[in-house]
């Protein structure tokens, strides 16, 4: 057991909130309705809830379960269950910590527009204009190269994010506990009034129609499915060391089963919720047909084309661009700041370090790095980070884990914990087990099979992905997943080169 005092929640819905705040981010908002526009609507909320019933409930509880039951981050929790499985455990950190220098840059951007709402003031009806605020802002060349292009706007926005998010998790549990009753209820009160404003637009019908509606005829695109499995884990904060590090601070008491049920519903929820936003307010402003999946060309290119639709008052559409804005800037943070708490849980734990100052550091660390992606160059290496991160890094941490848990321990044990104070509800055994067994890595490496052929047929270019160069890709690509996927072997190089260093010998005991 760490020697370092650990944190702990101040009460079940303090974590509650927390793994909510988590889950519902920047996804919610806008890939999960870019995700229902492309696959026939209802199709693909029905499939969607399909794969988090079958699939992302047993993982999310696995994860918060083996976090409660070790008190360790993913690598000390892994490591106790099956000692050569620490890796692992290191890998989903690492990648996360990737991710986490990357999201904040899209924390800062809606931060920016928040700030520069005010602009739709002046440009009422003009949908040129309006496509344009965001990429001025940004100064982004749309290529991996213009490096000498800077925005300072985005790095004040930057720093802003940075320090918005080491002063929501400086205390672990602590400030976390607190920030999130705001993180959690403001951007849902933002999105009711923006779904007030969409229902009333004339064509709000039609949007609702599109968005509930299934046209089942999708259901046969393997492509369909594919987008649901990543949407799902990526919605869910899974496989991205958040949810056991937030299990780990769980006391005794907690019961996951129901908890973990309460936590998945409240993200679908949402999700519906910001699809009836963007729905209806696309439809009554016809730009129903330009939703895009990824969701950032959604929400910083034709979302403002439909702001400055909204009405024929320049102030009412800059204050319903601020409300857009700050609400995206409300679901970003407890998601942006839940990622560093999860690498910083498992590294202090690993070496009982302080959990204030390792935060910091991770804070200034990644802060630093960050910057890469406020250059003129800075988008384009966004999406290809993003997209390796997503498609490849995040997959085969979900593979891996669910073989650790479900071929070389014993799920079974790990379900005697999720349902260890239940009382109605309890977790099935035959679901549990089927799917961290069978279903979750057997649907997880079809999905990686498919994203592999994709990459390799898609771009033109040998291992490129569409319009980035081979050698982008080489960087951006496998040169950072090479990095996470070795990174458990680096802390173990480090490990043998402390000499006071004294491994943490816990082992998982029923
Ligand atoms: N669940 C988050 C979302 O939907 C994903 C995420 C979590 C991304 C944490 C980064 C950090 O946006």
């Amino acid at each position: 057991m760490s020697k370092q005092k650990r944190g702990s929640w101040g009460s079940r819905s303090q974590f509650i909130l927390a793994a909510i705040g988590s889950a519902v981010g920047l996804g919610n908002a806008w890939r999960f309705p870019g995700l229902a526009a492309k696959h026939g609507g209802g199709a693909f909320l029905l499939v969607y809830l399909l794969v988090m019933l079958v699939i992302g409930i047993p993982f999310l509880m696995m994860e918060i379960a083996i976090g409660r039951k070790m008190h360790r981050g993913v690598p000390g929790a892994l490591r106790a269950i099956k000692r050569g499985s620490e890796p692992v455990g290191w890998f989903a950190v690492s990648n996360a910590f990737v991710i986490s220098v990357y999201y904040a840059v899209v924390f800062a951007w809606v931060i920016l527009m928040a700030f520069a709402s005010f602009k739709f003031a002046d440009i009422t009806g003009d949908t040129a204009a309006a496509s344009g605020v965001w990429a001025d802002l940004i100064k982004t060349t749309g290529t991996t190269s213009g490096y000498g292009t800077i925005s300072i706007p985005v790095i004040g926005c930057l720093l802003i994010a940075w320090v918005l998010i080491y002063t929501c998790i400086r205390n672990g549990t602590g400030t976390v506990g607190k920030v999130v009753k705001y993180t959690v209820f403001l951007p849902i009160i933002c999105l009711l009034i923006l779904a007030g404003k969409g229902l009333f637009m004339s064509g709000a019908f039609e949007g609702l129609k599109k968005f509930f509606i299934p046209d089942f005829s999708t259901l046969s695109d393997p492509s369909l499915w594919i987008d649901a499995i990543g949407q799902v884990f990526y919605s869910l904060s899974i496989m991205m060391a958040i949810m056991v590090a937030y299990g780990s601070f769980l006391n005794e008491k907690a019961n996951i089963a129901k908890d973990s049920m309460i936590i998945a519903f409240s993200d679908f929820a949402i999700s519906v919720l910001s699809g009836i936003v963007l729905f209806t307010t696309m439809s009554g402003t016809g730009q129903l047909g330009n939703m895009t999946e990824s969701g950032i060309g959604t929400a910083f290119i034709v979302y403002p084309q439909s702001i400055v639709l909204l009405t024929n008052s320049g102030i009412t559409n800059a204050i319903f661009a601020f409300i857009f804005y700050f609400c995206l800037c409300t679901l970003a943070i407890d998601s942006a700041f839940s990622i560093i708490e999860g690498v910083s849980t498992a590294i202090s734990d690993k070496f009982d370090l302080n959990h204030k100052k390792t935060t910091l550091s991770l804070c200034l660390v990644a802060g630093i790095l960050s910057l890469w992606f406020t250059t003129g160059a800075g988008l384009a290496w966004l999406d290809i980070v993003d997209h390796w991160c997503n498609a490849f890094s995040l997959i085969l941490v979900g593979i891996l884990e669910a073989i650790v848990i479900g071929w070389l321990f014993n799920p079974l044990k790990v379900l005697k914990e999720v349902n260890r104070n239940t009382d109605k509800f309890k977790m099935p055994a035959w679901w549990f087990v089927i799917s961290i067994k069978i279903l979750a890595p057997l649907t997880l490496l079809g999905f990686f099979i498919w994203n592999l052929v994709s990459l390799f047929t898609g771009g033109g270019i040998y291992g490129a992905q569409d319009g980035y160069s081979f050698a982008s890709n080489l960087f951006g690509g496998w040169l950072i997943l090479a990095l996470c996927i070795a990174s458990g072997f680096i802390v173990k190089l480090i490990e043998m080169k402390l000499r006071n260093y004294k491994p943490d010998n816990d082992k998982w005991e029923d």
